[in-house]
């Protein structure tokens, strides 16, 4: 993985115009499922398997014809997961932390996540095959698992052993900390039975 290191919250526009800005989000929704009838299920946390193989997050690239960068993310959403992104506009209050990543690109990231109703996302989900980049940049939504399986590895220690791009998988960590999805004790036992 490329060196990232985080950076203030609205870093970007005073990093120089060398520095490309980007911004993702977490879309999360609770859930009352649970899986085989006894695995809760807990919340509904959405990434993507990227054209490269890679998960990340939905959002892309700001470009010069963006208004705000808010703007540019939502307009990256409506692209990779069509037009039923408009039911999860994203605004500054859903800001979480910013990143920098100086090779192979310079690149300001900006992250953030947005709570949904379960069928709010879940309509999200139905329509994000007929989005433009379906099948092009983006290979298809997933689903975080949130638990840890009674052999200690299935759920989210395998699931962390993915390939991510950039710092999407600590920006995964975060925010299932900061946003309570998950106790921060299993988090950080999810973490240690990924890395055996
Ligand atoms: P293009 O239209 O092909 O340029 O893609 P895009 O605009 O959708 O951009 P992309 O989503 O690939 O994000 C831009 C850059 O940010 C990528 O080249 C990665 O380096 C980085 N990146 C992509 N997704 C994530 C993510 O979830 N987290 C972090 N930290 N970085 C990401
Ligand atoms: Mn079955
Ligand atoms: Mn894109
Ligand atoms: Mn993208
Ligand atoms: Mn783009
Ligand atoms: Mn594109």
């Amino acid at each position: 993985m490329a060196a990232v290191r985080k950076a203030a919250p609205g870093a970007g526009s005073e990093m120089g115009p060398e520095y490309k800005r980007a911004g993702h989000v977490l879309l999360h929704a609770p859930s009352p499922s649970k899986l085989f009838g006894r695995v809760p299920i807990r919340h509904v946390v959405l990434m993507q398997m990227r054209f490269d193989g890679c998960l990340g997050f939905p959002g892309g690239f700001i470009d010069a014809k963006d208004g705000s960068l808010e703007e540019g993310l939502n307009r990256e959403l409506a692209e990779e997961l069509g037009p039923g992104a408009s039911a999860c506009y994203v605004t500054e209050n859903d800001f979480i932390s910013s990143w920098v990543m100086e090779s192979p690109r310079k690149i300001v990231g900006h992250f953030y996540a947005k709570r949904l109703s379960l069928g709010d996302l879940e309509q999200l989900e139905g329509g994000a095959v007929h989005a433009k980049d379906h099948g092009l940049e983006v290979m298809g939504l997933v689903r975080v698992p949130l638990y840890t399986l009674r052999d200690g590895f299935g759920g989210l220690p395998a699931f962390l052993c993915n390939n991510f791009i950039g710092s999407a998988k600590e920006q995964l960590l975060e925010a299932l900390g900061c946003l309570g999805l998950m106790p921060q004790n299993k988090l950080e036992e999810a973490v240690r039975a990924s890395q055996k």
